[in-house]
C-alpha cells in the first residue's frame, strides 16, 4: 500500500521513531517488563496533561474514554450541563442522554467557543447544587474552536460541579494545565497529537472526581475506571492491553517531553497561523473566529459552488493528500486541515500546494502560488530565514 500524506485530525503521521518502538517482540502484559513500560509512560504521560493526578492507559478508542468519564463519575438521573461548539459536543451530549443524563445542552454558534459566563450564571443560579458536571471539549474538531478551559473552570466559582473534559483531539495541541485549571476528568485518545497509532485512551481523574465515583451505582465492567486504577497501582491494566501500541506511546511521549509540553503546543500555533495566513491569502475563510482558533485543526469554508468531496477527493486522488471533509451542518461546506502531531514546515507548504492545484482544477479563481507564499513567509518569519543579503 502506498504512503499517503495525512493530515487528518486522527489517525495523524506517526514518526519513526514511534514506529520502530511499536515493532518490537510481544511481551506477557503481566511480565516485569510490561510493568516496567507501563509504569514509566503512565508517569510520562502525565507531563502533558500537566497533572500528578491518577492517569489511566485503556485499550478503547476516545469515544470508550468518554463513555467511561460519564459512567464512572456520574449517575443516571444527574443533571448536567453541556457546553458544545459542534458535533463532537452533541456526541458527549448523546453519551451522556444514553446514560439517563438530565442534560442541560447549550449550543454556542458555528465558530465561537463556549462563553464562561454563560456557565458561571447557570451555576449561579443552581442554589441547591444539583448540577453534577459540566461536559465539554476542549478542542471542537469539526470547527477548530478552543474553549477557554481555565475560564470555564474558574466560572465554578465554589460550585462543586465535576468538569468532564473531551481534550480527545486537543491534547498535545492546545493549552491544558490539568491541576493548574482544576479540570476532573480529561480524555484523550492515542491516534491524534500524540502520534500514536489508534486504539488506546488516556483519562486522567481528580479526587473530587474518585470521591464521585464511590457513589456510583451504574452499570459498567470493561469501562470500570476504579478497576483500571487498582491494576495500574500495580503497573497493569485489567484486562489485556494492546502491548505493541504502549511501546509506540512510551516513545511518542519521550518525544514530547523531549521537546517540553509547552514548545510542542506553540509549534502547533504556529502551524495554526500558517494555515490561516495561506487560506486567506487565497481568499477562503476559515471556520473558527481568530481568537478562539486552536491548534490542531483548521476547518475552511469552501468557495462557492465547489463541495469538500470535491476538494478533498482531488487531493487524496492525485496528490495523495489526505485531508478531511467537514462535520455536521458544515458537512458539504467545509474542508478540514488537520495540523496536529507529527507535521514538519515542509508539510504545511505540501498541504497548502496540493489545496491549491485542487482549487485550480474546480475552477476556483486565485493566482497560483498565493496560498504557499503566504504559508512560506510565516515560516521565515518563525524560523529567522534571512537571504545572504542580511
Ligand atoms: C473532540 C473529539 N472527541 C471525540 C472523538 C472520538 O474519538 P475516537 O474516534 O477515538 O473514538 C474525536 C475524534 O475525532 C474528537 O475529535
Amino acid at each position: 500500500m502506498e504512503n499517503q500524506f495525512l493530515l487528518l485530525p486522527g489517525p495523524t503521521q506517526i514518526p519513526n521513531r514511534v514506529l520502530q518502538a511499536a515493532n518490537q517482540p510481544m511481551i506477557s502484559h503481566r511480565s516485569g517488563t510490561f510493568k516496567d513500560i507501563f509504569g514509566q509512560v503512565t508517569e510520562n504521560a502525565k507531563r502533558i496533561f500537566c497533572t500528578k493526578n491518577d492517569l489511566l492507559i485503556l485499550t478503547c478508542s476516545g469515544t470508550a474514554g468518554l463513555e467511561a468519564s460519564v459512567v464512572n463519575f456520574l449517575n443516571s438521573g444527574d443533571k448536567v450541563i453541556v457546553a458544545s461548539t459542534g458535533n463532537f459536543g452533541r456526541r458527549y451530549r448523546d453519551i451522556a442522554e444514553a446514560h439517563g443524563m438530565d442534560i442541560d445542552y447549550i449550543e454556542f454558534p458555528m465558530g465561537k467557543a463556549v462563553d464562561p459566563a454563560v456557565i458561571a450564571e447557570k451555576l449561579a443560579a443552581d442554589t441547591e447544587q444539583k448540577i453534577k458536571a459540566i461536559i465539554i471539549q476542549q478542542h471542537e474538531t469539526s470547527t477548530g474552536v478552543y474553549n477557554p478551559l481555565d475560564k470555564i473552570s474558574a466560572a465554578r466559582g465554589n460550585h462543586p460541579a465535576l468538569l468532564l473534559v473531551d481534550a480527545v483531539s486537543g491534547l498535545g495541541a492546545c493549552p491544558l494545565k490539568t491541576d493548574e485549571w482544576g479540570l476532573d476528568v480529561v480524555v484523550t485518545s492515542s491516534q491524534k497529537a500524540l502520534m500514536v497509532p489508534p486504539g488506546l485512551c488516556l483519562v486522567t481523574v481528580s479526587q473530587r472526581a474518585w470521591a464521585a465515583a464511590a457513589n456510583n451505582h451504574n452499570h459498567k465492567f470493561y469501562l470500570d475506571l476504579s478497576k483500571a486504577k487498582k491494576y495500574a497501582d500495580d503497573r497493569q491494566t485489567p484486562f489485556t492491553p494492546a502491548v505493541s501500541l504502549v511501546y509506540a506511546l512510551d516513545e511518542a511521549v519521550n518525544m514530547l517531553n523531549e521537546q517540553g509540553i509547552d514548545n510542542v503546543i506553540a509549534e502547533h500555533y504556529f502551524r495554526r497561523d500558517a494555515i490561516r495566513a495561506s487560506i486567506k491569502a487565497l481568499g477562503l475563510k476559515p471556520v473558527a473566529d481568530d481568537q478562539v482558533a486552536g491548534g490542531a485543526v483548521t476547518a475552511v469554508y469552501c468557495p462557492e459552488g465547489i463541495t469538500a468531496a470535491e476538494i478533498t477527493g482531488i487531493m487524496r486522488e492525485k496528490y495523495d493528500t489526505v485531508i478531511a471533509g467537514g462535520m455536521g451542518d458544515i458537512k458539504k461546506t467545509s474542508f478540514r486541515i488537520a495540523h496536529l502531531g507529527f507535521v514538519r514546515d515542509m508539510d504545511l507548504i505540501a498541504a497548502i500546494g496540493a489545496l491549491e492545484l485542487a482549487l485550480y482544477e474546480l475552477g476556483y479563481k486565485f493566482e497560483l502560488g498565493t496560498g504557499v507564499g503566504a504559508c512560506q513567509k510565516v515560516i521565515i518569519e518563525k524560523r529567522k530565514v534571512f537571504t545572504d543579503r542580511d
